[in-house]
């Protein structure tokens, strides 16, 4: 089968086109024809030898997330499952590939109704964001703050908090970004790597924040946890600008939730993100897809995020496949 080889920690171009023996789905999985594959941030700093503890290492085949068609199952998989329209999270490698072996029970069939696409990016991050969003509880009338808000995660944690009626004030480092979260219902939409930003923090939330999501970290992170007001919640989800915010000093009356909570919402990842096909199939959850390279184009994916280029989601398309 074509993959995407990680030869070695690097720039994207360690990411390498190439060929890789075809696999076998082994008792209890199933093999995955992949039209699409996902690609997440964590990816990039994983390739880059940035991520604080990789679940992979190389020469391997990253990918964390594929969308396609069951074309083979295993011992004790019901032979039923052949043709399903499946997503399935790979748990951190396999998915730049034209073939992907998954746990049965991960591969989850793609509910009517739902773009295969956003199918790829709501078992990620529509995973992600409503397990955060469940348990930060956004309330009518509150100041909640995003982070990357033009961003695969940002985009959902925006929805679901204007849904539960909380004032959003979105943040992001482009003006392509800030429009997209007005379009979804920002009351404000601040650039960060503008100087003042910061003063135009404080004006649009006089009182404080009650609620922030931060996925990027580092001064931003910084400026945006003492932003929060006494008695609010801060979820750091994210690094993205190298390292996580401190939040040990000074000492605040501000919860501070984790990723490791998301334990707490949910049985199993599978089965939140389970829950998040079922809110995209409602409406509820609507994934932005910004941009879709061919699989061989994995590089120049990777060099686009890390410029800060992308908005949304964005896929890998394996070629001869309707997307
Ligand atoms: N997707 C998930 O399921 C998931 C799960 C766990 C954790 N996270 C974390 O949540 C955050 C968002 O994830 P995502 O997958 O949705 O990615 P994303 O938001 O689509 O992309 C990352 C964004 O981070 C911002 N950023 C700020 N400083 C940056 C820098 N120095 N270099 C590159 N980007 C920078 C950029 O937006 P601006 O240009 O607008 O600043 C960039 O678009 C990441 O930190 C990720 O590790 C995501």
């Amino acid at each position: 089968m074509k993959a995407v080889w990680w030869t070695r920690t690097g720039p994207p171009d360690v990411l390498v086109p190439g060929e890789a023996p075809d696999p076998e789905p082994g008792a209890g999985q199933v093999l995955i024809r992949v039209a699409l594959a996902g690609i997440s941030f964590i990816e990039t700093l994983v390739r880059a030898g940035r991520a604080p503890r990789p679940a992979v290492a190389p020469p391997a085949i990253l990918g964390n997330a594929v969308g396609g068609t069951v074309v083979a199952v295993g011992e004790g998989v019901d032979r039923a499952r052949v043709g399903e329209r499946v997503v399935a999270s790979m748990h951190g490698s396999g998915g730049y590939a034209e073939l992907a072996v998954a746990d049965a029970a991960d591969a989850i069939a793609v509910p009517d109704g739902v773009r295969l696409a956003d199918a790829v990016a709501l078992v990620t991050d529509g995973r992600t964001a409503l397990g955060l969003h469940l348990r930060a509880q956004p309330k009518p009338g509150e100041t909640v703050l995003v982070t990357a808000a033009g961003g695969g995660l940002g985009v959902l944690l925006s929805q679901l908090a204007i849904a539960a009626g909380a004032r959003v004030v979105a943040t992001a480092g482009s003006e392509r970004k800030l429009e997209l979260a007005r379009r979804l219902g920002a009351v404000a939409a601040i650039d960060y790597t503008a100087s003042d930003w910061p003063r135009r923090l404080a004006a649009a939330a006089p009182n404080g924040l009650d609620l922030a999501y931060d996925g990027v970290g580092g001064t931003v992170g910084r400026t945006v946890f003492d932003a929060v007001a006494p008695g609010g919640r801060f979820v750091v989800h994210g690094l993205a600008s190298g390292s996580a915010t401190d939040t040990s000093e000074p000492a605040k009356p501000v919860t501070v939730i984790g990723l490791g909570e998301l334990a707490s919402i949910a049985s199993s990842a599978r089965e939140l993100a389970a829950r998040a096909l079922a809110e995209g199939a409602a409406g509820r959850l609507r994934p932005v897809v910004g941009q879709t390279y061919p699989l061989e184009r994995a590089a120049a994916a990777h060099a686009a995020i890390e410029r800060r280029e992308t908005l949304g989601k964005t896929l890998l398309a394996v070629s001869g496949h309707a997307v």
